[in-house]
């Protein structure tokens, strides 16, 4: 057992705070205030490997594993929350196309999405399908050499921007999560359109949007997997996904804490600095504690990944814990700024709306204890 990064991994961790610290952190307040996607930004990171870390070289990837890809998402969190969603997105998009993809399918999307060049969507969520995906109702016909799908995705990260959809939808006629597949959607597919932007509370500079599909022609050739296998393919990209959420939560907590710890060595009450009050110092100490706690409860959970040993568990652990503990952290160091953290001015009030949703997409908490809760008992 080794608490020990690799000296690779140290370098990721490195390569990933110099980028975000200076390309990300210094934009994230404007990108935010104008709703804007930082695509120029998204394309110098698949310039350095950074959106496709888990794929394997031989297909265009980094090939540095899941705690590489946690380390670095951590910090790309830390300078802009925004774009981390659309890192762990494109990577959501990409985990399916790897463990279940044709070789020409794996070909033709990996090294696109690797390089930057695609960018990818992953498209479960409907107005009434949440939490349930078993409650979809997108339609895929099958019309012999293509399938004919008609519907509507909500909430869809990326959905604007993205050149490559997996679409989970259904083609069979049994209920519930049976009778799903998935399937790849190229942008400029006839009957594939974005509908409605969402305006958001936090993340504002991520893309999320509505997809339609109106009697949408999708190849054949476009089926990953096999039919009904759509629920475990999506599953199975969520335990992924839930590593990411948690890195991502991780970053946010500790770009907080951060916040929280210099106003209180610069605010002074009572004559003094606050941060030389106790009930400062444990909110603060509470944090640190906290965060430390998650780092190695999500790490855990990517080297399992990268072990090839089973991780639904413990991703959903780790997605769990990081984001109520970086909701917490985000609420006492707002708390730490009094009035002035309420002030669009300072970045914890954007970090604040940034963080809620951790707790609620890729599996709400209560979806987080679901899959605990039959792991363990
Ligand atoms: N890996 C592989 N297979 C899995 C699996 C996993 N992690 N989890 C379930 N399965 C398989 C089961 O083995 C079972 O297979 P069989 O039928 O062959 O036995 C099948 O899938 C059905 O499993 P369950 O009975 O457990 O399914 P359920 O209906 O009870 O659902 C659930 C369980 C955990 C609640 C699940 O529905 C779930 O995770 N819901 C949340 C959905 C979600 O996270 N949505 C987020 C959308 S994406 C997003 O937010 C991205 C973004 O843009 C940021």
């Amino acid at each position: 057992m080794s608490f020990q990064l690799t000296s690779e991994q140290e370098m990721i961790r490195l390569m990933a705070r110099d980028f975000a610290r200076k390309e990300l952190e210094p934009n994230a307040r404007q990108w935010d205030e104008q709703e804007r996607f930082p695509q120029e930004a998204v394309k110098k990171m698949g310039n350095l490997g950074l959106m496709g870390m888990m794929i394997p070289v031989e297909y265009g990837g980094a090939g540095v594993g899941a705690v590489g890809y946690s380390l670095a998402l951590q910090e790309i969190a830390y300078g802009c929350a925004s774009t981390a969603v659309t890192m762990s997105v494109t990577n959501l998009s990409q985990d399916p196309l790897l463990k279940f993809g044709t070789e020409a399918q794996k070909k033709k999307y990996l090294a696109p999405l690797a390089s930057g060049e695609m960018l990818g969507a992953f498209a479960v969520t409907e107005p009434n399908a949440g939490s349930d995906p078993g409650g979809m109702v997108t339609y895929a016909e099958d019309k012999g050499d293509h399938y004919l799908v008609n519907g509507t995705k909500v909430f869809i990260t990326n959905g604007g921007y993205a050149d490559v959809i997996i679409l989970i939808c259904r083609t069979g006629t049994e209920k519930g999560n049976r009778g799903l597949s998935a399937l790849i959607v190229e942008k400029g597919t006839p009957g594939y359109s974005v509908g409605r932007k969402e305006e958001k509370m936090g993340l504002r500079a991520s893309d999320t949007v509505e997809l339609i599909f109106e009697d949408c022609r999708v190849p054949k050739a476009n089926l990953l997997g096999k039919e009904g296998q759509g629920f475990k393919i999506a599953m199975v990209a969520l335990d992924s996904g839930r590593i990411g959420i948690a890195s991502q939560s991780l970053g946010i907590a500790r770009a907080c804490l951060d916040e929280a710890i210099r106003y209180a060595g610069e605010r002074k009450q009572f004559g003094k600095a606050i941060g030389s009050f106790q009930a400062i110092q444990w909110m603060i100490a509470d944090g640190a504690t906290q965060i430390e706690a998650a780092n190695w409860l999500t790490l855990y959970a990517a080297d399992r990944k990268d072990q090839g040993v089973a991780f639904t568990k413990e991703a959903s652990m780790a997605k769990l814990f990081s984001s109520e503990m970086a909701n917490r952290v985000a609420y006492k160091a707002l708390q730490i700024h009094g009035g002035y953290g309420y002030m669009k001015e300072y970045k914890i009030e954007r970090l604040y709306r940034d963080v809620r949703v951790t707790c609620i997409y890729e599996g709400t908490s209560e979806v987080q204890r679901i899959v605990i809760a039959r792991e363990v008992m």
